[in-house]
C-alpha cells in the first residue's frame, strides 16, 4: 500500500469589490481594449481597506474544511502561500490558525511569489507521505492590490487580490494500478532572473514594502516555456500524453500565456481552467481559485487527470500532477 495525499475539500474567497478596467482608465493612461487584447483580463478584486491577506485567506479555509467536512481541530498543519504577508513577520499561516481556534499543530508560510500555491502543496505532500501529517490546509492567499505602483500602467492593470484553500488528507489504497492523489510534483528555480520581476523594497534592503516592477515581455518569453517544459516533465514522468489530461489548472497571468502554453503541448483550450478574464493575476492565490471553481461547477470529476503549474517572480516554476 502506498501512502498519497488527495484533495478532500477546497474553498474561495474573493474580496467584494470589483474593479473593471474602464476604471482603471481613468487613473492611469490605459484602455479596457489594450488590458483585454494584451492580458484576456475584464476586471478584478481589490481587498478592502481593512482586510488582510490572512483575512482572505481565513474565509477560504473555512470554506474547504466545510467542504471537507471536518472541523478545524482535525487540522494537523497550515501551509500558506503568499508574497504579501499581514506583516513580516510572524507566518501568516499562524493568523490564521489562530482565527480557526487551532492550538495544536504546525503553521508556517511558503514563499515563492507565483509559483507559491505549487511549492506549498509539495511541501505538503511530501509531509504527509513521510506520516509527518494526516490533514493539512494548504491556502494560497494575496493582496497585491497592496504592492502595485498605481501610477505605472505597465503592472497595475495585471493584478488581483484573492485566495483559495484546500484540504489535503493522507489516503492509502490497495488497488496501487490506478492510483488517487497527487501523482507527482516538479519544483524549479533559477535566481539570475532576480531583476525581471521583484519588489523594489523589504525589511533588509529599503526598510519599505516597496513596489512590484516587471520587465513584462521578458517574463512572457521565459513564462511559455518553463510552463511549458515543466508539463512535459510532468507528463514524463507519468508516462501520459496531452491526450491524457483531463484539465490544465495554470497560474493565471495572461490569457496569452496560457494559450501559447496549450497550443505548444497540442492541448485543447476546452481542457484548460480560465480565470483570468475575471480575477487578474492573483499570484499564489490563482491555482487554488481556478481549481477550486473547476471542482465546485462539476468540470474536476473523481480519477479526473488535474495537472497544476505556475511560473514567477525569482524566477520559480513548478507542477503538481493529481489524480483526483
Ligand atoms: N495600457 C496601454 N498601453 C500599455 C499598457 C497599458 N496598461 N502597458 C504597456 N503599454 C504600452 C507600452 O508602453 C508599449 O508602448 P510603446 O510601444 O509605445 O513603447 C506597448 O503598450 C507595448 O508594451 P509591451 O510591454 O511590449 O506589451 P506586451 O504585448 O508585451 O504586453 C504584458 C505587456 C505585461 C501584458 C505582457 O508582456 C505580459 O503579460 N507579460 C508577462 C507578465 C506576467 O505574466 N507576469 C507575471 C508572471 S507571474
Amino acid at each position: 500500500m502506498t501512502r498519497r495525499s488527495i484533495v478532500t475539500g477546497c474553498g474561495r474567497y474573493l474580496p467584494k469589490r470589483i474593479v473593471t478596467n474602464e476604471e482603471l482608465a481613468e487613473r492611469v493612461d490605459t484602455s479596457d481594449e489594450w488590458i483585454q487584447q494584451r492580458t484576456g483580463i475584464r476586471e478584478r478584486r481589490i481587498a478592502a481597506d481593512d482586510e488582510k491577506t490572512s483575512d482572505l485567506a481565513l474565509n477560504a479555509a473555512k470554506e474547504a474544511l466545510i467542504s471537507a467536512g471536518i472541523n478545524a481541530a482535525d487540522v494537523d498543519m497550515i501551509v500558506l502561500a503568499t508574497a504579501t504577508p499581514d506583516e513580516t513577520f510572524p507566518a501568516t499561516a499562524t493568523r490564521v490558525q489562530a482565527a480557526l481556534g487551532m492550538t495544536k499543530g504546525a503553521a508556517f508560510d511558503v514563499q515563492a511569489v507565483c509559483t507559491g500555491f505549487i511549492y506549498a502543496l509539495n511541501v505538503a505532500d511530501n509531509f504527509i507521505r513521510l506520516g509527518q501529517a494526516d490533514t493539512v490546509l494548504v491556502i494560497g492567499a494575496e493582496t497585491f492590490s497592496r504592492i502595485l505602483d498605481w501610477e505605472d500602467r505597465t503592472t497595475c492593470v495585471l493584478f488581483g487580490d484573492g485566495a483559495g484553500a484546500i484540504v489535503l488528507q493522507a489516503h492509502e489504497e490497495n488497488d496501487d494500478l490506478v492510483p488517487r492523489g497527487i501523482l507527482s510534483n516538479h519544483l524549479h528555480s533559477d535566481g539570475r532572473h532576480h531583476d525581471c520581476l521583484y519588489v523594489d523594497g523589504g525589511p533588509s534592503s529599503t526598510q519599505t514594502v516597496g513596489h512590484l516592477r516587471m520587465q513584462g515581455p521578458e517574463v512572457f518569453k521565459h513564462a511559455v516555456n518553463n510552463m511549458a517544459s515543466v508539463l512535459g516533465e510532468a507528463m514524463v514522468a507519468n508516462n501520459i500524453t496531452a491526450s491524457d489530461i483531463d484539465w490544465l489548472v495554470p497560474h493565471q497571468a495572461n490569457k496569452r500565456i496560457l494559450d501559447g502554453t496549450a497550443r505548444k503541448l497540442k492541448l485543447a483550450p476546452e481542457k484548460v481552467v480560465i480565470t483570468v478574464d475575471r480575477h487578474a493575476n492573483t499570484s499564489a492565490a490563482s491555482i487554488p481559485l481556478a481549481l477550486c471553481e473547476a471542482v465546485a461547477d462539476g468540470r474536476v470529476k473523481e480519477r479526473d487527470i488535474v495537472v497544476m503549474e505556475a511560473m514567477g517572480g525569482g524566477f520559480t516554476w513548478g507542477a503538481s500532477l493529481i489524480r483526483w
